[in-house]
C-alpha cells in the first residue's frame, strides 16, 4: 500500500508517540495530535486514511464518538487502549470506517520491541489488516488475533490481577510502618524486582494501572480468586501443619507446570 496517511490522537505521547515513530520508519506520512497541538482531530481525519486513537482510556468513548462519523468506509479506524471490548463496540457504532482494535502488550519506554506480543481485534473490512499485521511483523512483533472478549478476558489475569498483586503488596508495605529505607537494608535481588515494579506502578502512571483494572469486567471475578488463594494458604499456615501448606503449593505447581513440575 503507498501513501499511506495516519493521523494519531495522542501520538504527542506514551504509546501514540511510539506508534507514529514506528510507522514513520514504515514510510507512512504521519500526523499527530493532543490537546494543545495545533492539528486537531478534524484535520487529521480530513488529511488521512487511517485514524488511531491512543489517548487515555478515561477519554477514549468520547474520541471515538468526536473522530468516527468523520471517517468514510475506506479509511480505518483503529485504537491502542488496553481494553478492547468497549472501544471496539464504539468504533463500529460510531463510525463506517474499518475497524481494528489493537493493543500492543508493552510500554512506550521498552527499547526493543521485537519478539513482544499485540493483540489485534479485526472488527469490520479486510482491506488494512494484511497492512498492519505486516508493519508489526515487519519489526518483529508477535501478532495474535482475538475477539475484544477474549482480549479483555486475557488482560484480567495479565494486567488485572497482576497489579491488583503489586498494588496489594505496595500497600501491604506501606501498612508496615517500616520506611522503604531500612526495608532496603535487608533485601534480596527477588525482592529489589518487586520493589521496582511497585514503584512503576505507584508512581509512574497511576491512572493507567486503576483504569485498567476497574474498567475490566472480570476484575471482580480475579479479585474473587486473590481472596480466595490468599485465605487458603492462609488457613493452612495458621493450621501449623505444614504439610497443608506443601500440599497446597504442589498442588498449584501440578496445574501450573504439569505432574513433573516442568
Ligand atoms: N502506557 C502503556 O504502557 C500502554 C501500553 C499499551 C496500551 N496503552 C494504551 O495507550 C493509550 C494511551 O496511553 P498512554 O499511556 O500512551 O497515555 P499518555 O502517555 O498519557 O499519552 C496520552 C496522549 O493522549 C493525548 N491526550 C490526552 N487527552 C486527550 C484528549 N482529550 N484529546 C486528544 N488527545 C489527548 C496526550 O496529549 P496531551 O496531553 O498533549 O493532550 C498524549 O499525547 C491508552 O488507551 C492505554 O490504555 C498504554
Amino acid at each position: 500500500m503507498k501513501n499511506i496517511k495516519v493521523g494519531i490522537i495522542g501520538g504527542t505521547n506514551g504509546m501514540g508517540r511510539w506508534f507514529a515513530g514506528l510507522l514513520k520508519n514504515e514510510g507512512c506520512t504521519v500526523y499527530v495530535c493532543g490537546r494543545k497541538t495545533e492539528l486537531g482531530i478534524n484535520d487529521l481525519a480530513r488529511l488521512c486514511n487511517v485514524v488511531v486513537v491512543a489517548v487515555p482510556i478515561s477519554a477514549t468513548t468520547d474520541i471515538i464518538k468526536q473522530v468516527g462519523p468523520l471517517l468514510t468506509k475506506d479509511a480505518l479506524l483503529m485504537d491502542l487502549t488496553s481494553l478492547k471490548h468497549e472501544p471496539v463496540k464504539l468504533m463500529l457504532a460510531n463510525s463506517k470506517a474499518e475497524v481494528i482494535g489493537c493493543h500492543p502488550l508493552f510500554g512506550p519506554a521498552l527499547k526493543d520491541v521485537s519478539k513482544q506480543n499485540v493483540v489485534l481485534c479485526p472488527a469490520r473490512g479486510k482491506k488494512w489488516l494484511p497492512w498492519l499485521k505486516n508493519v508489526f511483523k515487519k519489526n518483529k512483533l508477535t501478532v495474535l488475533e482475538a475477539t475484544p472478549e477474549k482480549h479483555d478476558k486475557m488482560m484480567a489475569i495479565v494486567q488485572a490481577l497482576n497489579h491488583l498483586n503489586t498494588i496489594s503488596l505496595g500497600m501491604a508495605l506501606a501498612r508496615t510502618n517500616i520506611t522503604l529505607a531500612e526495608i532496603n537494608k535487608f533485601s534480596t535481588p527477588i525482592f529489589r524486582t518487586k520493589l521496582d515494579i511497585i514503584k512503576k506502578v505507584f508512581t509512574e502512571s497511576p491512572e493507567l494501572y486503576i483504569d485498567i483494572i476497574t474498567k475490566n469486567t472480570e476484575t471482580i471475578k480475579m479479585l474473587d480468586i486473590y481472596e480466595k488463594a490468599l485465605k487458603d494458604i492462609r488457613a493452612k499456615i495458621k493450621s501449623g501443619n505444614k504439610n497443608k501448606s506443601k500440599e497446597a503449593v504442589a498442588n498449584a505447581a501440578k496445574k501450573l507446570y504439569g505432574s513433573k513440575n516442568k
